[in-house]
């Protein structure tokens, strides 16, 4: 059902790459909602060729980009202003990526050339969007700009690796731009923090299985669902949000402010009779 939040609005969704993404349920919603937008994903991603499908279906142009170029990036906002005929209303931040994790380097074994890769990919990128955006003058007034953070940001999760610099990194710009660009322009930057969620980088966490059942265990509302960080983010890029910025938002049924629950408690306490019983 349509509520019409985004009718004539204008965006840039970045990181779609293919319908488990959560970019991608975002743009589907996002275009149900009345928005227009272009979509952006590295040249290798594209020759993936699922995006076309997505742009195919919200009737969006698709202009590929390194998120850590500030070249592309550059040539994404204006290409974007020529196809949608005027400045944005939002932006989305989809983007993550740790060769370290790929490859399997543990946190106190890092690559430093991997490390500096998942800063630039999964949160300087951001910096540079929002730089070069302000300095086109891309965004109007009371826009809305939105990425992707996850709890590693402020808790210790095993595995998460160098990701975890890079969110706690990402949540601090959008802080830090968000004084400046509200200040200047009233535009708005948040960052959702999302339950983990089975999507090709989610996938990448080691013990993804085990970790999706102990987040669903532990929140009383359930684990979020990528379709439900959709609808929560169509709410921050629309004007229902308009003095909601600088806010790192948790999306995750409740989990972040837990400790030990029920459901959990009676799992671990299940283990514990069957170690005893060995
Ligand atoms: N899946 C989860 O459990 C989870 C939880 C919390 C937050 N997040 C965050 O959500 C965001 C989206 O991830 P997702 O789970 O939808 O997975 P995804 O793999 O579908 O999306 C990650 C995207 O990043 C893009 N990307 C990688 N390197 C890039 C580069 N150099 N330039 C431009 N794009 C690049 C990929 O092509 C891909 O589209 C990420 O920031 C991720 O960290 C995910």
């Amino acid at each position: 059902m349509s509520h019409n939040l985004l009718k004539g609005k204008r965006g840039i969704i970045f990181g779609a790459l293919d319908n488990k993404s959560i970019a991608w349920k975002i743009a589907e919603k996002a275009y149900n909602e009345g928005a227009i937008f272009t979509l952006s994903n590295t040249p290798v991603a594209l020759r993936f060729g699922e995006i076309n499908r997505l742009s195919q279906h919200c009737n969006a142009e698709i202009i590929p980009a390194d998120a850590t170029s500030t070249k592309d990036l550059e040539h994404v906002f204006i290409r974007s202003m020529e196809i949608l005929g005027g400045k944005v209303n939002f932006v989305l931040h989809s983007i993550g990526m740790s060769l370290n994790m790929r490859k399997q380097r543990d946190y106190d074994d890092v690559d430093y050339d991997y490390f500096q890769k998942t800063i630039d990919i999964s949160a300087l990128s951001f910096h540079k969007m929002l730089q070069i955006a302000k300095k086109l003058d891309a965004i109007e007034e009371w826009g809305s700009v939105l990425a992707l953070s996850y709890i590693a940001a402020q808790r210790t999760l095993v595995g998460y690796n160098d990701m975890a610099d890079a969110k706690a990194l990402l949540e601090s710009i959008a802080r830090s731009f968000g004084y400046i660009y509200g200040r200047e322009k009233h535009v708005r930057i948040n960052t959702i923090s999302q339950s983990p969620t089975r999507t090709t980088a989610g996938s990448g966490i080691k013990g993804i299985d085990g970790l999706l059942d102990f987040t669903e265990r532990m929140s009383p509302l359930g684990n979020a669902t990528a379709d439900e960080c959709a609808d929560f983010s169509i709410v921050l890029f629309s004007d229902l949000s308009r003095k909601v910025t600088m806010q790192n938002i948790y999306h995750d049924g409740g989990f972040s402010s837990m400790a030990m629950s029920l459901k959990a408690m009676t799992q671990y306490n299940k283990c514990l009779d069957e170690d005893n019983n060995l």
